[in-house]
C-alpha cells in the first residue's frame, strides 16, 4: 500500500482539486467576475495605504473596525454582527464543520453552488440534494418533503442562485425556513446579491436559525478573498471558534476598508453591469437556437437549443474564437446543452456575442 493509500481518506483520493482552466489568451467569461479595475487614482491611493501597513505584525483578529463598517454599510440589520471569511468558502467550510455532529446532514437545491456538497463531504456531512423544476425554480414541495425525512442540520438555499441565474420564489424559501425550525440552519447565499433587487439580510431578526451569506468577490473584489455572514449572536459566538484566527489578511481587511469608504465606484460597477445583463440576454434571446434563462446575478445561463448542436460542440467553438465560458452541461441532468457566461463591458460582452453567432452558424 503507497503511503498516500494508507493515509488520506479513500473519498478524498477519489476526488478531483477544483479546476480552473488556463485563461491567458481569452476573453474570460467563466468565473462571474466584475472585468472593472479600480480607477488610477484609486489604484494608487490604495497602493499608499497598503505599503504603509505593518505587514510584520499579524491581524487584529476580532477585525472589530472592518466588521463594523461592513454591517454599517451593508446593509446588516442593527443589534447583527458579522464574522469574516477567507472568501464565503471558507464560511461554508466554517458552518460545515461546526456543524459535524455524527449522522448530520446538509440539503440544498441541485444544480447549485458545488462548494456545498464538496464542503459537506469534507466534514463529514452527508449531502442531500434536491432537483430543481424543469424550469430551474424550487420544487418547494419536494424541499420541504426533504427537510421533513432527512432534518438537515444545514440547508443552503443561493439568492440568486449559481449556476441557474435565478432568484427562488422568496415565499416558497421562507416556507422552508419555517419547516426546518429550531431543527436546523438555513444558510442563504447571496454571493451575487449586488445584482439582485432582493435580500434576505433584512430577516434576520425573525428567524434565529437563518445565516445570510455574503462575498465582495462579484462585486469586484474576488482577488482580494473575503466572505462575510450575518446570524443570530450565539450561532456566531459558536463559528466564531472555529473560524481560524487570523484567517483574513491585513492587506485584505485595509483593501476592504478603503473601498466601503469608496462603494460607490464598486455600486456604479453593479449598476453597468446590470444593464449590461439586460442588453446581452435580449441580444442572445434573439439568436435562433438560443434559450436564456432570466438572471438576477452577473451571468447569464442559456441552453443551445438548435437540432444537432450541443452545448459543448459550441462551448469548443467559442474556445476556439478565444472566449471562455462555463459548459455546465455535465453538471446536472436539468443542464443538458446549457453554457454560463458572465456578463462583462459593452466590448467583451459584443465579442462575447459575436462568436456565439458564429459558433451557431458554423
Ligand atoms: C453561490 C456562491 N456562493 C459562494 C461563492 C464563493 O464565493 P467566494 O469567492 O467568496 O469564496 C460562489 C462563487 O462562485 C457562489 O457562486
Amino acid at each position: 500500500m503507497s503511503l498516500t493509500e494508507n493515509l488520506i481518506r479513500a473519498d478524498v483520493r477519489a476526488l478531483s482539486a477544483y479546476h480552473v482552466p488556463d485563461a491567458s489568451g481569452f476573453v474570460k467569461l467563466d468565473a462571474m467576475e466584475n472585468p472593472y479595475l479600480l480607477p488610477v487614482a484609486l489604484q494608487h491611493e490604495l497602493g499608499k495605504r497598503l505599503g504603509a501597513l505593518a505587514l510584520n505584525r499579524y491581524p487584529v483578529p476580532t477585525y472589530a473596525g472592518l466588521k463594523a463598517a461592513i454591517c454599517d454599510k451593508l446593509g446588516v440589520p442593527s443589534g447583527f454582527d458579522i464574522i469574516l471569511g477567507n472568501g464565503s468558502d471558507e464560511l461554508i467550510s466554517v458552518v460545515s464543520v461546526a456543524c459535524a455532529k455524527p449522522g448530520a446532514k446538509v440539503l440544498a437545491p441541485v444544480p447549485g453552488f458545488v462548494m456545498y456538497a464538496m464542503s459537506a463531504q469534507l466534514a463529514g456531512l452527508e449531502f442531500v440534494g434536491v432537483p430543481l423544476r424543469e424550469d430551474l425554480s424550487l420544487d418547494l414541495d419536494a424541499m420541504l418533503d426533504a427537510v421533513r425525512t432527512h432534518r438537515p442540520a444545514i440547508t443552503y438555499l443561493a439568492y440568486p442562485n449559481n449556476p441557474t441565474g435565478n432568484l427562488f420564489d422568496a415565499e416558497a424559501m421562507l416556507a422552508i425556513i419555517r419547516e426546518v425550525g429550531n431543527s436546523g440552519l438555513v444558510v442563504v447565499d447571496e454571493a451575487y446579491q449586488p445584482f439582485a433587487d432582493d435580500s434576505f439580510m433584512p430577516r434576520l431578526p425573525e428567524f434565529p436559525n437563518l445565516i445570510v451569506m455574503r462575498t465582495v468577490s462579484k462585486l469586484g473584489l474576488a482577488g482580494i478573498r473575503l466572505g462575510y455572514m450575518s446570524a443570530a449572536a450565539p450561532l456566531l459566538h459558536e463559528f466564531d471558534k472555529v473560524r481560524p484566527p487570523y484567517n483574513v489578511n491585513v492587506l485584505t481587511e485595509a483593501t476592504a476598508a478603503f473601498m466601503l469608504e469608496h462603494n460607490d465606484v464598486l455600486d456604479a460597477q453593479a449598476t453597468s453591469i446590470r444593464v449590461e445583463r439586460e442588453q446581452l440576454a435580449a441580444r442572445m434571446a434573439a439568436l435562433p437556437g438560443v434559450t436564456v434563462f432570466p438572471s438576477a446575478a452577473n451571468f447569464i445561463l442559456l441552453r443551445i437549443t438548435r437540432p444537432g448542436l450541443t452545448g459543448t460542440q459550441v462551448f469548443e467553438r467559442l474556445l476556439e474564437r478565444k472566449v471562455l465560458v462555463k459548459n455546465v452541461g455535465r453538471m446536472h441532468a436539468l443542464l443538458d446543452n446549457c453554457l454560463r457566461v458572465t456578463v462583462s463591458t459593452p466590448a467583451e460582452n459584443a465579442q462575447f456575442l459575436a462568436a456565439l453567432e458564429s459558433s451557431l452558424n458554423s
